[in-house]
């Protein structure tokens, strides 16, 4: 039986970014967001314009993607209800937020130089994307404050612990847990449900010695 809703949110799963932008006085800025998903080597981020973060990508047009794992989440959450933007939006303020300009430092997290952009990458963190800005849209919703930033990946960086042995340029989707934010709450992956027919099709390699059932591969031929 299906219900007919009317849900405030639709936030139905997405793994949580740490953007660091740069603000206008040369500090940098982070802050934990959720509503992205990928394109190729293109990301679209939504997030709203009264925060310091859109400010900085209007300005700078240019950020590092950090995607934090699972077990970073009581550093996330640490983030959380944080704005480098003085003053405090009403709105915001009424939420409960404040104004912090030294996020990176209130998280116990360590800036590291970025090779391409003025934004430092969050060290911690397993996946670090150096990305311009190309695109900054509205939404059709005039009232709407949320903007639709289509950013390109310029350089990635990835903790060598989450490749698949022996390859160079493959992510090993057994070993990289992503953080998820689904409905604002946060959750890991589960774990492999299903061999993917999709894996043999763009040529990815299989992580062999991680195959649960050793007929996976055969089942994917
Ligand atoms: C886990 C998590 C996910 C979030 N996802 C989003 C998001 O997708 N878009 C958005 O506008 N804000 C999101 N927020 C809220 C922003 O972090 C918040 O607006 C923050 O003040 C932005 O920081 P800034 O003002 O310093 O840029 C999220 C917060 C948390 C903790």
């Amino acid at each position: 039986m299906h219900k007919t809703i009317e849900p405030k949110i639709l936030y139905f799963g997405t793994p949580v970014v740490l953007i660091s932008t740069l603000n206008e006085n040369g500090t940098a800025n982070l802050a934990p967001m959720s509503s992205a998903w990928w394109l190729g080597q293109s990301c679209m981020l939504g997030m709203s314009r009264f925060s310091q973060t859109v400010q900085n990508l209007e300005r700078e047009r240019e950020c590092v993607l950090n995607i934090p794992s699972a077990d970073l989440v009581s550093i996330v959450d640490k983030l959380a209800l944080l704005t480098g933007k003085n003053p405090v939006p009403k709105y915001k303020e009424k939420m409960g937020y404040r104004y912090e300009p030294n996020k990176f430092e209130i998280a116990d997290l360590n800036g590291t130089p970025s090779e391409l952009v003025k934004a430092p990458r969050v060290t911690e963190c397993p996946v670090q994307l150096e990305a311009i800005v190309e695109n900054i849209n509205s939404l059709q919703d005039p009232k709407s404050s949320l903007a639709a930033i289509e950013v390109s990946i310029k350089r990635v960086h990835v903790d060598e612990n989450i490749l698949i042995d022996g390859e160079k340029n493959y992510i090993d989707p057994e070993k990289w847990n992503p953080l998820i934010m689904s409905f604002c709450e946060f959750f890991g992956l589960s774990g492999k449900l299903h061999p993917s027919k999709l894996v043999p099709a763009f040529g990815l390699p299989h992580n062999k010695e991680n195959l649960r059932d050793k007929t996976e591969l055969e089942t994917m031929k």
